[in-house]
C-alpha cells in the first residue's frame, strides 16, 4: 500500500534527522553515512531541506541549501528501501528546486561516488549532466558531479 497513503513533503527538522538516523540502513544499506548527517545542516538550512512523511514514518529526505554563488546544492538525498521507484526521489528534488529557485538559485548541483550507479542513473533521468572530476575529494579521490542549469 506504499503508494496509497497520503504523503506530505515538508521542511526538515533536527527531530526528522534523528528519526532518519535511527532507520539509517533502510536508506543507505551497508554504507555508513551517519557522519554526513550533521544537525548543523538542518539547523541552518532546514527551510530548503525536505522530508517526505507518511503514517508509517519518513519515506525519504533531502538535505540541501543555496550557496552564495546561487547554486542549489543537494548534500544528501535518499528514499526508504520500500519507497524506491515510486517517483519520490524526483518529488523531493522538485520540492527542493522550487525552494532553491525562490532563494535565487540559477543552477543545481550534487555529487556522488563513482561507484553509485543507481544515483548516476537517477540524476541522469532528472536531466542532470554527470561527469567524473578527478581529485574532487582530494588526491586520488574522484567524484561524479551532477549539474543542471535553472536558467531558461
Ligand atoms: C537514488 C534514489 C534517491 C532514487 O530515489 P527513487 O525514489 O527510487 O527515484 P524515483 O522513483 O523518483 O525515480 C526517478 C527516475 O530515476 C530513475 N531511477 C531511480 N533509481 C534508479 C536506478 N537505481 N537505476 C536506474 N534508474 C533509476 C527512475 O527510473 C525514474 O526515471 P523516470 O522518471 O524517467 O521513469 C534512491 O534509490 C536511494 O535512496 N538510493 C540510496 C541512497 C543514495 O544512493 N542516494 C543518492 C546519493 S547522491
Amino acid at each position: 500500500m506504499i503508494g496509497r497513503m497520503p504523503l506530505a513533503v515538508l521542511p526538515a527538522t533536527v527531530t526528522d534527522l534523528d528519526q532518519v538516523l535511527r532507520d539509517h540502513s533502510r536508506f543507505w544499506g551497508d554504507r555508513d553515512l551517519r557522519a554526513l548527517h550533521q544537525p548543523v545542516l538542518v539547523q541552518q538550512f532546514g527551510s530548503t531541506c525536505r522530508v517526505a512523511r507518511a503514517e508509517d514514518g519518513i519515506r525519504g529526505y533531502l538535505i540541501g541549501f543555496v550557496t552564495p554563488d546561487r547554486t542549489g546544492y543537494v548534500h544528501l538525498i535518499a528514499t526508504r528501501d520500500d519507497a524506491r521507484g515510486t517517483g519520490l526521489g524526483r518529488r523531493l528534488w522538485t520540492a527542493f528546486t522550487e525552494a532553491a529557485r525562490a532563494r535565487g538559485a540559477v543552477r543545481l548541483k550534487a555529487i556522488t561516488s563513482v561507484t553509485n550507479e543507481g544515483s548516476i542513473a537517477f540524476h541522469r533521468s532528472l536531466g542532470f549532466d554527470a561527469r567524473v572530476v578527478d581529485d574532487y575529494n582530494g588526491p586520488g579521490r574522484p567524484m561524479v558531479v551532477f549539474a543542471r542549469s535553472l536558467l531558461p
